[in-house]
């Protein structure tokens, strides 16, 4: 046997007697050294094993599907011949900076007496059952050298194979500790290859993919925005494993980061073409000092493998978000009338309760009055003015909300409202009463995004004055049913009156407005709230935890929403997203009406000015959604034709007995002849049950193409399919697909 080849496996050890003992030990198949242990984190379908090496080391072995004999983890080391790891710490399940490590760190840290060394032991580890779904591993870390010790936790819901894993940092030393970096996780995943499916974007561009090969050395996905952070890129990817995987195939793992702030996603293919994934808040600008005996716990980073592609994937992840993060997941979702597209500033009392009248004459159970309802000193007749000033303009609304919640109760609809409670306009009663409250640097000019400033939510009194916007509305209006909560600036200048340590403002604002949301949501645990950020500013799953669902962007352009919604539905279910019919693009209603109902149903038209078919299509619709909604925001989905590829969108929805599937499919090419020329093979159907196949959503006076009472077996529509004769004529078509008795 070749020692240096036994030698150089990749998990180099540093003494070398030991290591090449260890090794021959593994090799051979024979029973590992006693030093050693295997810890197998383990979901219904995947397991991730981490190896607690002789050097009491703890390093990551394997992430895919489980292995039958959990005794067989502790031989994959050795199996490898990936060339040479000179730190033996490549594959570390949590890398510490400044004693061994060569490559991109997890945590990074000043001692209290000044040295930045660190290394991580394996102390314990132990798994907590909470549930028949739910369990937590966590393993404790400890520094030789000093009293400073990491734990990483690792919470497991089972059957959906999905990981929330996060990290608490705890040190006892003489004085306070700086923490540079501070990672929710470090994975170490094995591949020939690695491709990495990203998004990027800007206001009415959220979520454009690009995939692309990962090449050796490092890739960042981040943001130092601080708040409104995904509006150049969102926390949430996928990296697909030997090849691109596709809806039905392949290895993948989806991930994201619970953190509405900063985040920093490192993706180091080492010197072994190994990938090391790191992620967790931005350390840019954020130092942290930790006191002794202050815990430093990082927000979740969240993942789900699966080797059955991207569409399982993503099941998993809709599922688990809907059983256990968003708000009342399981329950039922209210459909809007919006006035924002529709008035924008330039409304009154007599034209908000016409309204309120057009909400009934359609259908919708909420009117939402968006942006403009405030200020006096300064009205809010424009972007520029007001914000901060949550009082009713009187010349606008002189009977105040109470008025129109009472009206809204006369037309029977629910009276939502907008308010964006982080942020306050220069030109505001708020930033002249307390300038002190707002993030800005003491000696510099301030710059304005959407003529705004942030508030400093580090601060505990503006944390209660945020929270009284919310609680003030609701003191006074306790009938009102829906908020819709904005946010459309980033930090410039990134400077707090109140924080004594400035590079702890990024997190402390992240953290104050989660302790806002948590008040909210404990005194109003039910109230409808979708999350706002000047169009899909901030979609992650630590807001989302706060709210029943989010605005994806302001572009709804059905067309370009096509692309949108399809690519947010990797990481999110429909019930979450919220789609409105507006006049954006060049569609017509019915094409606009069928986008917006692949998710969470609202209008933001002027009612009054829809023809007569118009208006009748729009209310017809709406109780036709609310016949099958049911299967959209809590069934299975499966993306069946990528708007990227084919000439239409194809996308069903299938609830939970199999019985009922709703099919979307949507035209996005309109070269000749483009149109549906195959059938389209669904997927999750009972293969021995018929079903009766029609087309739901029809435009007065427009017959369907398919036909009438069409009925097939489970097993004929998943292997030949249903054709939606899609086409230039009919752009859009919706199938609804039952279960014969
Ligand atoms: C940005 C949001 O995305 C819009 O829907 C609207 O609420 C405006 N802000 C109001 O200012």
């Amino acid at each position: 046997m070749n020692l240096k080849n036994i030698y150089t496996t990749g998990f180099r050890l540093i003494q070398p007697a030991k290591s090449l003992l260890f090794s021959v030990l593994l090799i051979s198949g024979i029973q590992a050294s006693a030093q050693t242990k295997i810890i197998t984190i383990e979901t219904k379908h995947n397991a991730m094993a981490l190896q607690v090496g002789a050097d009491k080391r703890v390093g990551m072995v394997y992430l895919g599907v489980k292995l039958a004999g959990p005794d067989e983890y502790r031989h994959i080391p050795a199996m490898r011949r990936q060339g040479t790891d000179d730190s033996g710490t490549f594959n570390s399940a949590y890398t510490p900076a400044g004693s061994r490590n060569l490559v991109e760190p997890a945590i990074e840290v000043t001692h209290a007496d000044g040295n930045n060394s660190l290394d991580l032991q394996y102390v314990s580890d132990q798994t907590q059952k909470v549930d028949a779904n739910i369990s937590i591993t966590s393993i404790v870390l400890k520094d030789p050298a000093y009293p400073f010790q990491v734990t990483l936790f690792y919470k497991v819901y089972a059957d959906d194979d999905v990981v929330e894993q996060w990290s608490v940092i705890k040190q006892t030393e003489k004085g306070n500790v700086t923490l540079h970096k501070f990672a929710s996780a470090n994975l170490y995943l094995t591949a020939n290859a690695y491709w990495l499916k990203q998004f990027h974007g800007n206001w009415a561009r959220e979520m454009q993919p690009q995939e692309s090969e990962l090449t050796a050395g490092i890739k960042v996905l981040d943001s130092k925005l601080g708040t409104r952070a995904d509006l150049y890129q969102p926390p949430s990817f996928m990296v697909s494993f030997d090849q691109p995987a596709t809806e039905d195939q392949g290895k993948v793992l989806l991930g994201s980061l619970e953190w509405s702030g900063n985040f920093k996603i490192d993706l180091e293919v080492d010197a072994t073409k190994n990938l090391r994934l790191i992620a967790g808040i931005n350390p840019y600008a954020s130092d942290y000092s930790l006191k002794p005996n202050e815990e430093f716990k990082t927000p979740a980073f969240l993942y789900t493998y699966s080797d059955l592609g991207k569409g399982n994937a993503s099941r998993n992840l809709q599922r688990w978000a809907r059983d256990y993060q968003i708000v009342d997941g399981k329950g039922a979702r209210l459909t809007i009338l919006n006035n924002w597209e529709s008035t924008f500033f330039d409304f009154n009392e007599t034209k908000l309760a016409a309204l309120l009248k057009d909400a009934k004459k359609l259908g919708t159970d909420v009117f939402l009055l968006d942006d403009g309802w405030f200020g006096n000193k300064y009205p809010r007749n424009n972007d520029n003015a007001g914000l901060g000033d949550w009082q009713e303009n009187k010349s606008k609304l002189p009977s105040g909300i109470g008025y129109l919640v009472k009206e809204a109760q006369a037309n029977d609809v629910k009276f939502g409202i907008w308010a964006e409670p982080e942020m306050v306009n220069p030109k505001s009663e708020l930033y002249e009463k307390h300038p002190d409250w707002v993030i800005k640097q003491p000696n510099r000019k301030e710059y304005y995004f959407r003529n705004q400033l942030v508030l400093d939510l580090s601060n505990p009194k503006v944390q209660d004055f945020v929270f009284g916007i919310l609680d003030n509305l609701f003191t006074k209006n306790p009938q009102l049913g829906f908020i819709k909560w904005d946010c459309n600036a980033v930090i410039y200048n990134a400077y707090s009156a109140y924080e004594k340590r400035q590079s702890h403002l990024y997190i402390d604002y992240v953290r104050g407005l989660y302790s806002v949301f948590a008040r909210v949501r404990a005194k109003y645990p039910k109230v409808p709230m979708m999350l706002c950020s000047g169009g899909g500013g901030r979609v992650d799953y630590g807001a989302l935890k706060y709210f029943t669902e989010f605005w994806p962007s302001d572009n709804t352009d059905p067309l370009e929403r096509v692309f949108i919604q399809y690519e947010y539905s990797f990481f999110f279910p429909a019930i979450t997203s919220d789609n409105h019919v507006t006049d954006w693009g060049k569609q017509p209603i019915k094409f606009r009406t069928d986008v917006a109902m692949m998710g969470k149903l609202g209008f933001d038209i002027m009612v009054g000015k829809l023809n007569e078919n118009d208006l009748k299509f729009c209310q017809q619709a709406i109780q036709t959604y609310k016949g099958f909604s049911d299967v959209v925001w809590h069934g299975d989905q499966y993306r069946l034709l990528s708007p990227w590829k084919n000439d239409l969108a194809s996308i069903m929805y299938i609830n939970e007995s199999r019985s009922k599937v709703i099919m979307f499919n949507y035209l996005v090419n309109n070269r000749y002849d483009a149109g549906s020329h195959l059938p389209i093979p669904l997927q999750g159907l009972n293969p021995g049950k018929k079903y009766k196949v029609q087309e739901i959503n029809l435009y007065p006076g427009t017959p369907s193409r398919l036909q009438a009472d069409a009925v097939f077996t489970g097993d004929y529509l998943m292997k030949v399919g249903i054709n939606p004769e899609v086409n230039a004529g009919r752009a859009s078509v919706i199938l609804e697909i039952d279960e014969m008795e």
